[in-house]
């Protein structure tokens, strides 16, 4: 059910959130998401604390910024050392953060041979340390965004509750798979029930959440609020329709030229933010096949889109396959 969700000393009118996503969540997807939808709080990519505080400058921007006509922004961290994450902290919160999570999920080899990620899981005196290091540095709430580590009730799992709760995150973000688990296992819905039954903070359900039903699904383990993160590419207006849904109202779907519009948008934007139009252009391929989704010939479309390196043809094809699209 949507309703108002406290988190710490924050209140948002609502308890659904837009997760982060490494290379697609920055400003100009996120700008796309506060136009059509008003979720609880919108997520940056994750952010190594290294990068963060290694000098200013363009390689941190698509990071930190924010536009004016975005809404509440979680800024997300990895970190494995507390000094480094609460200097880390501070900073961000200079720019603004609204909240602030630690990644303990990503299960990338290059973060986890650091200690970071989803490395954490199966530390949780560091994790601990980490977060009491965030509760230190910030007025604003903190989290941990978590995946699941062994069976509900095994003994990390019951760890890492009792960690995060010790050091007083101010809510746990848990998607329901383990770090080894790709996407075609489905998200375990009773591991994040244990935690919800766990924990006395609130507990934000995430993964594979796509329409009505999935968010129903998600509600059900009794979490406080829920996170999507890939189905709200290239629809940013689905917190709008599933909040739209759950009163039972109906929600009108924009026509595909509207969405072709928006994909170029979505990339010009990312061209201006990275200053680099090749690397931007070869970015939003990955897009494809989420802003193509309502398209009769999605697979032709995404196979053109893979081999486009330039913003020319980059929007020839978007008008090509979405008619009518300026
Ligand atoms: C391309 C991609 C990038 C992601 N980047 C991040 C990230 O930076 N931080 C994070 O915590 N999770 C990241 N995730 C995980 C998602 O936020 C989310 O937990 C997961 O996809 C399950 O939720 P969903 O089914 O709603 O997408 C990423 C997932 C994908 C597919």
């Amino acid at each position: 059910m949507i309703q108002a969700l406290t988190l710490g000393n924050k209140t948002f009118n609502s308890n659904l959130i837009c997760g982060p996503l490494a290379g697609v969540s920055c400003a100009p997807f996120r700008r796309l998401i506060w136009r059509y939808s008003q979720p609880a709080f919108t997520c940056t990519e994750m952010v190594s604390c290294k990068t963060l505080l290694a000098k200013p400058g363009e390689a941190q921007r698509r990071f930190i910024e924010k536009a004016p006509d975005e809404g509440p922004l979680c800024f997300q961290l990895a970190a494995s050392d507390p000094l480094e994450l609460g200097e880390a902290v501070k900073r961000v919160t200079d720019y603004g953060a609204d909240l602030i999570d630690l990644n303990c999920g990503c299960p990338v080899k290059k973060i986890r041979v650091k200690g970071a990620g989803s490395k954490l899981l199966t530390d949780p005196t560091k994790l601990y340390q980490l977060i009491m290091a965030m509760k230190q540095n910030t007025h604003v709430p903190v989290s941990v965004k978590i995946r699941v580590e062994g069976k509900s009730g095994d003994k990390f799992n019951a760890e890492v509750a009792q960690a995060v709760s010790d050091a007083g995150a101010d809510f746990l973000i848990v998607h329901g798979r383990h770090w080894t688990e790709h996407y075609e296992t489905p998200c375990c819905y009773d591991d994040i029930q244990f935690f919800v039954e766990q924990m006395k903070i609130p507990v934000i359900g995430n993964g594979d959440i796509k329409d009505l039903e999935t968010l129903r699904k998600m509600f059900a383990t009794g979490c406080a609020g829920v996170m999507i993160s890939r189905a709200t590419v290239g629809q940013p207006w689905l917190v709008a329709k599933l909040t739209a849904e759950l009163n039972q109202q109906a929600y009108a779907l924009p026509a595909l030229p509207e969405i072709g519009a928006l994909y170029i948008e979505h990339v010009t934007g990312l061209i201006d933010l990275l200053k680099h139009e090749r690397f931007a252009v070869i970015q939003a391929r990955q897009f494809a096949k989420y802003y193509g989704r309502f398209l009769a010939n999605k697979t032709a479309f995404c196979e053109a889109m893979n081999s486009c390196e330039d913003f020319a043809n980059f929007k020839a094809l978007c008008q090509q396959y979405f008619p009518a699209t300026s």
